[in-house]
């Protein structure tokens, strides 16, 4: 990753998935932990607790993994970008809270929006994870715990993952645009990654152990495209009251809880009517840039700290087996 990137972009902001029945969607995305935000005419916008006016849009349609938003830094890094081929001009962004966007398709043909200047929400709920009493760390004496039951509280939208022909290359593509570096990677042979967890540089500010994570499309019979998107919750309670809550629903769960090796994180892994992976997940590693990447043997792909191993079905958008 020598070359200098066009921009180094702070996170990401949302994805976009299609589907026939909008009624439907937000209604599992309620028992996700989402609010709504705003309905116009074939799309919903969802929220979650946090400034964010939305971390979630959905259009109507055939279903389908339609692309999604990077945050830029500041608004002169869409220009940068709208300067080079293949990007859109810089637009108002016709969506809640406003802002700025550009765009561009990769070679798959998802769009990836860059996006700048979103107003955050004027109030927010409560986001503060719940005290605990670990080890001598004390931290609510005198107190007792009390978890009311209900749908976990959605804090942000953390990452995704991507199926690709080849890893190494999207890396490239991305680490040239959006200047993402390599946090881990899981090797066939040495310099031949199936899996590529990247971050984001954000030079001395530590940021989330991956924000994409490329995956090789072999597991998904060579298919590339969403493999999962993934939700930051206020904390480890949020992670399996909402796992009780989205049994009590009815939904269908895919893979957890757990937690992940590379990155760390505590997760739990549900499936929407028509199959796409949406994960909650907390206490994740957070590196600077300095951190060189990790590599790891190609038997390491599935493993977990603790928890189940990963399903066979994982990764890959198939439609839940329960009505
Ligand atoms: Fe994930």
């Amino acid at each position: 990753m020598s070359s200098e990137p066009i921009i180094r972009v702070r996170d990401v902001a949302y994805p976009r998935l299609q589907v026939p029945d909008l009624d439907l969607m937000e209604s599992y995305l309620l028992d996700f932990g989402m609010k709504r935000a705003e309905r116009r005419p074939g799309v919903l916008y969802m929220r979650g607790v946090g400034p964010a006016p939305y971390v979630h849009v959905i259009h109507e349609g055939p279903a389908a993994f339609l692309g999604f938003a990077y945050q830029a830094a500041a608004r002169d890094d869409l220009e940068r970008l709208a300067a080079e081929e293949g990007f859109s001009p810089v637009t108002p962004l016709n969506a809640p809270g406003g802002g700025w966007r550009t765009a561009t398709r990769d070679a798959t043909g998802l769009e990836i929006e860059v996006v700048h200047g979103i107003a955050p929400r004027a109030s927010t709920e409560d986001r503060s994870p719940r005290p605990l009493n670990m080890g001598e760390a004390f931290q609510r004496l005198g107190a007792p715990q009390r978890v009311a039951a209900g749908p976990s509280r959605i804090k942000r939208f953390g990452h995704l993952a991507l199926n690709v022909r080849e890893p190494a290359a999207a890396l490239a593509w991305h680490h040239a645009r959006f200047g993402l570096i390599a946090s881990d990677r899981i090797n066939l042979a040495p310099g031949m990654p199936v899996a590529l967890f990247t971050r984001c540089d954000r030079g001395d500010e530590p940021a989330d152990h991956h924000t994409i994570l490329f995956a090789s499309d072999m597991a998904s019979g060579g298919v590339p495209g969403l493999n999962h998107l993934s939700w930051e919750v206020c904390d480890i309670d949020d992670v399996l009251l909402g796992r009780d809550h989205m049994a009590s629903k009815g939904r269908s769960h895919e893979w957890g809880v757990g937690r992940h090796l590379l990155g760390s994180q505590v997760f739990d892994y549900w499936r929407d009517p028509w199959g796409h992976i949406h994960e909650h997940w907390t206490d994740g590693d957070q590196f600077d840039a300095s951190i060189p990447p990790g590599d790891h043997p190609i038997d390491m792909a599935a493993v977990s700290q603790w928890g189940p191993n990963m399903p066979s079905t994982f990764g890959r958008t198939i439609p839940p087996q329960t009505a």
